[in-house]
């Protein structure tokens, strides 16, 4: 009995560190919208955990979805009301722009965003003074949203499936410890693809976080109006 415990224990130190890849921060951009629900049972699943960016004027339809993220530990930011280049707002539009999502972040999910990414990622100094919030940019862009649905409608599931495949090994190729990965909660396509690169995370031992607890582990505390493209 002894002997199986100290083989058990041997196999646990040398098999944990040397499957562990690292963390990395899996983004999702543009929603909520019904592809978040089953973004949300991959990550579940493999006791993963996501960020999502949404949109302050999709919130009022999707608030079971909001609250699920709340209680089962992922984190919501910011992506703006209605997907504005925010860079070209003055200050007061752009305040009131902030000021509308956040409220209906909270509304709708009970909690205050904690983070905010602009669309476009297009960032200036006025953005950057009125925030108010950490400012998270990304250093994978998996450019999901090239393949989505509307983008070629027509193509069959197999080239689909070929696509998906490319864009998950290209990204775990370059896949560096502490890396922000965007993607999109809102196509088909973004789906498939969130819920292969998920699965293929796990499976090379990649931890995913959610971008606060990233740099929380590396104890880097995010600043209001910083910007972060990953925690190197
Ligand atoms: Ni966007």
């Amino acid at each position: 009995m002894r002997k199986i415990l100290f083989i058990l224990v041997l196999l646990l130190v040398f098999y944990v560190p040397a499957s562990a890849q690292g963390s990395v921060a899996l983004t999702f951009d543009d929603g909520p919208s019904n592809v978040t629900t089953h973004i949300l049972d991959a990550l579940e699943e493999v006791d993963g955990h996501g960020t999502f960016f949404v949109l302050g004027n999709r919130c009022e339809n999707y608030p079971k979805i909001l609250r699920r993220m709340v209680r089962r530990g992922h984190e919501i930011g910011g992506h703006s009301w209605g997907h504005a280049r925010l860079t070209q707002l003055g200050a007061s539009a752009l305040c009131d722009d902030l000021q509308r999502t956040a409220q209906a972040i909270e509304q709708h999910s009970g909690q205050p965003p904690t983070l905010l990414r602009p669309p476009y990622g297009s960032i200036n100094p006025r953005l950057r003074l009125h925030a108010g919030l950490p400012i998270i940019h990304w250093s994978v862009d998996t450019q999901d949203w090239k393949h989505c649905d509307q983008h070629c409608p027509r193509r069959d599931e197999q080239q689909c499936a070929r696509e998906v495949e490319k864009m998950v090994d290209n990204v775990l190729a370059n896949l560096q410890d502490g890396d922000i990965i965007l993607m999109h909660d809102i196509f088909g396509f973004t789906q498939q693809a969130a819920l292969r690169l998920i699965e293929q995370l796990h499976a090379q031992g990649w931890q995913m976080l959610t971008v606060s607890e990233l740099f929380a582990q590396r104890g880097i505390e995010l600043q209001p109006g910083q910007v972060y493209y990953h925690t190197r």
